[in-house]
């Protein structure tokens, strides 16, 4: 097993590619806290995954509040005795033609997806310090990379996380965190239920793999990152896309 008794959470963790983390860390021997909004979701499959035998809680909290997200970190190193992992996998879109985006479907996009991603990682560092070890990743996208239309909040949130990833890379190496993103393409959770047919289907014509990415192929991505494996990869942004730019 690769994450032995490691203390990791994962934002965001109770549907779509944070889910298939949060059973595939548990599987890994990882205590999960499953931190999410959807408490409904959250409860139902912590439950779940409590009932194969794997040690998985669920922590409602609300990523773009800064105050919630330092009590509930607080609330699992108290628990679990400091913190290891930190996921930022929490995310949401708000689609619209420029023309059409509303400032506060802009913000909003940024306040979970950026401010989020912050407050978060400002709030588990510091357990990470006190281990002298620990791993930090960030999810950015495809659009964070190379834009997409209809996605300027989105794409402009994820490019922000690519430079948050960077500069903690360079912040915090000294101090024996690694800090790396990864840039899923297009993934079969909800958040593509949206997505109109004619551009799902142009998405995949571009993939040269064609398919859509699957929860489990980022968990994968998500994995190496947060183990061992990647003690010496730093800075750096992991595209699972089945090479959709190139
Ligand atoms: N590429 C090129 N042209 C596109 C396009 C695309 N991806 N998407 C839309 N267009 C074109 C349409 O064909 C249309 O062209 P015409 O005016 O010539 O007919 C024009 O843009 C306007 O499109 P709509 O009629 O659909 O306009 P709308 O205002 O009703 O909807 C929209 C706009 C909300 C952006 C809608 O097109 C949409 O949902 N597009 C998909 C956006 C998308 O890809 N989101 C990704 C979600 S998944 C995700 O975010 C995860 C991740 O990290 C990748
Ligand atoms: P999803 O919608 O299935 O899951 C997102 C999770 O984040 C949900 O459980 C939701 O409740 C939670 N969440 C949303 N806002 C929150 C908030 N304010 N506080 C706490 N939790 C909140 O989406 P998916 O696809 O699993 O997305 C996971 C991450 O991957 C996101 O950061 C997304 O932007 C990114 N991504 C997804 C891609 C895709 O095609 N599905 C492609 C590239 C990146």
């Amino acid at each position: 097993m690769k994450l032995t008794e490691k203390v990791a959470v994962i934002t965001g963790g109770a549907n779509g590619i944070g889910l298939a983390a949060s059973e595939l860390f548990a599987k890994e021997g990882a205590k999960v806290a499953m931190v999410d909004f959807d408490e409904v979701s959250g409860v139902e499959k912590a439950s779940e995954l409590r009932s194969q035998g794997l040690t998985v809680e669920f922590f409602q909290v609300d990523v773009s509040s800064e105050e919630s997200v330092h009590a509930v970190m607080e609330r699992i190193a108290a628990k679990w005795d400091g913190i290891d992992i930190l996921i930022n996998n929490a995310g949401i879109t708000r689609d619209a033609m420029l023309h059409k985006l509303s400032s506060s479907d802009f913000k909003r996009v940024l306040d979970v997806n950026v401010n989020g991603v912050f407050y978060c990682t400002q709030a588990v560092v510091p357990y990470l310090v006190e281990k002298g070890k620990g791993k930090i990743i960030n999810t950015s996208s495809v659009s964070g990379t190379y834009g997409n239309v209809g996605q300027t909040n989105y794409a402009a949130a994820k490019a922000a996380v690519i430079g948050m990833t960077k500069t903690w890379a360079k912040e915090l190496g000294r101090k024996g965190i690694n800090v790396n993103a990864v840039a899923p393409g297009f993934t079969e959770t909800s958040m593509v239920a949206s997505v109109p047919e004619k551009v799902i289907e142009q998405m995949i014509a571009m993939v040269p793999m064609q398919r859509l990415g699957k929860p489990k192929d980022i968990a994968n991505a998500y994995l190496f990152l947060a183990s061992d494996d990647s003690d010496y990869v730093n800075g750096t942004v992991l595209h699972v896309d089945g090479g959709i730019m190139m």
